[in-house]
């Protein structure tokens, strides 16, 4: 049994310089939690990208250096890279293609070709360490051709694949000029995982209609090879969540900022800047609340966190801009002396006070056009350990097909949400207790542990099964 690696675009860490020197923190992001379990044990690496673009080689050393204490190995990208495979096929084809944002997909050549050029990139960097009986996990749309290449040079290695984005209808992958390539890709891995049950069907459909390639309940037979697809809701780190929202520190912040903002309601809204997050909408229909019913001025405000990314691509730029006038546009037409609407931040905020806001508010206003799976949703429903609070969730979002008792909505209806916000302020504490009590019982059982060893489970499962048919 040969040793783990994970592969993923960009490494969980973030890189600074402090005196010129490089400067890391590990993240705590979900997925680094998770697999932190594996990667921890034994020779196991994570390989990927640290962020930066890094071009003098003595720095390129130091953070080589640094990486291999913390068991990882970095893919260095030049500034073409970053334009023309991170910003241009992963963030200007793929992720608007992938949320059924065809409007701002970019057909471009170049873009295409520096995305094969890195994937191979991730190969060689792989292969480097990799030796024949590994299992290589690769994450995200930003890798879909690496399965192959990797499958291509270590015909007898254990490849799995898990996408954390959703995979469209064949209507949508049959419109991209290189859907032959990528679904050929993917195909390298031995197991091809997905959130949810929809974007298993739709990659498979369009396996069946592009490639040409059958399957039976979720395995395909491709050459000689069996592949297995299947979905895979990802879990958060539940005891974490619930443990810091009754911790001490996360109290005393809930202290201090209860102290500034009064005694209103309060309904939170945490997201990355992006388009599929539906945040204007979301904002319009808040505007909306206060039209309809007046009676909550003064009385409800929304924590609105957008967390900056990819500010670099003109459709986020864009974005960012008709936020700011929305929510000033909001402030200015209802603010008080002592009352604002939108408390609203542009950057990111450290654990303790995330935890504290989801702790303190009273309503989790999640609502994406389009969204994989969603993790917010589920980290404020594990902090709500006094089981008073109401989540109102997309039904585009992965998370909802779990999620049952939030308020389901469409977020393209604004009148929808606005009443859904209207019912989520009067909701009895009897019936937000009882809604909160079954979702926290399905997101504790399927945490991201779980999901990690059910995910590596089935992969042993599928290995054996290529065995039977050989
Ligand atoms: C999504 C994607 C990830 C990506 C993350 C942050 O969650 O599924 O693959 O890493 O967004 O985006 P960024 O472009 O900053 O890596």
């Amino acid at each position: 049994m040969g040793k783990t690696i994970i592969v993923s675009n960009r490494l969980p860490i973030s890189l600074d310089y402090k005196d010129g020197k490089p400067d890391f923190k590990t993240s705590a992001g979900g997925l680094a939690t998770g697999l932190g379990s594996i990667f921890e044990e034994a020779d196991n690496i994570w390989i990927g990208w640290p962020g930066n673009y890094v071009e003098d080689p003595e720095q390129r050393a130091e953070i080589f250096l640094e990486l291999h204490e913390h068991k990882m190995a970095p893919v260095f990208l030049t500034q073409e890279d970053i334009e023309e495979f991170y910003e241009g096929f992963s963030n200007e084809t793929l992720w608007p293609a992938f949320h059924y944002f065809t409007q701002y997909i970019a057909y471009e050549r170049r873009f295409w070709e520096a995305y094969v050029r890195v994937n191979e990139k991730f190969c060689e960097a792989i292969l480097k360490k990799a030796d024949p009986d590994d299992t290589i996990w690769v994450h995200d749309y930003q890798l879909l051709l690496l399965p192959k290449m990797l499958r291509d040079k270590l015909p007898n290695a254990t490849i799995a694949f898990f996408q954390h984005i959703p995979f469209p209808s064949y209507e949508i992958i049959r419109m991209l000029p290189w859907r032959r390539p990528i679904l050929e890709g993917m195909c390298g891995a031995d197991l091809i995982g997905f959130h949810t049950y929809d974007d298993m069907r739709h990659f498979l459909s369009s396996v069946g209609r592009i490639l040409g390639l059958s399957n039976e309940s979720g395995y395909i037979q491709a050459e000689n090879r069996l592949i297995n697809v299947d979905a895979f809701p990802m879990g958060i780190d539940y005891t974490k969540y619930s443990e810091s929202a009754d911790s001490e520190t996360t109290m005393a912040v809930v202290e201090k900022f209860k102290k500034q903002l009064g005694s209103q309601k309060l309904l939170l809204s945490i997201d990355r800047l992006d388009y599929s997050k539906g945040i204007p909408q979301r904002l319009k229909a808040f505007d909306q609340l206060f039209k309809l019913y007046p009676e909550y001025k003064e009385k409800v405000s929304l924590i609105m966190v957008v967390v900056p990314s990819r500010d670099t691509v003109k459709e986020y730029r864009e974005l960012k801009e008709e936020i700011d006038t929305l929510v000033g546009r909001i402030n200015s037409a209802y603010s008080t002396l002592n009352w604002v609407p939108v408390h609203y931040f542009y950057r990111a905020f450290p654990f303790e006070e995330l935890s504290a806001f989801y702790k303190m508010s009273n309503i989790g206003l999640v609502t994406p056009l389009r969204d994989g799976m969603n993790l917010v949703c589920k980290e404020f429903v594990a902090s709500k350990t006094d089981q008073q609070g109401v989540l109102i969730l997309s039904e585009m979002a992965g998370a909802s097909k779990e999620l049952q008792d939030a308020i389901l909505v469409n977020p393209n209806n604004m009148d929808k949400v606005t009443e859904a916000l209207h019912m989520a302020l009067n909701m009895s504490e009897e019936e937000q207790k009882t809604r909160l009590v079954s979702m926290q019982e399905t997101i504790k059982r399927y945490d991201i542990h779980k999901w990690v060893k059910v995910f590596m489970d089935r992969l042993k499962v599928v290995k054996d099964k290529q065995e039977e048919f050989q």
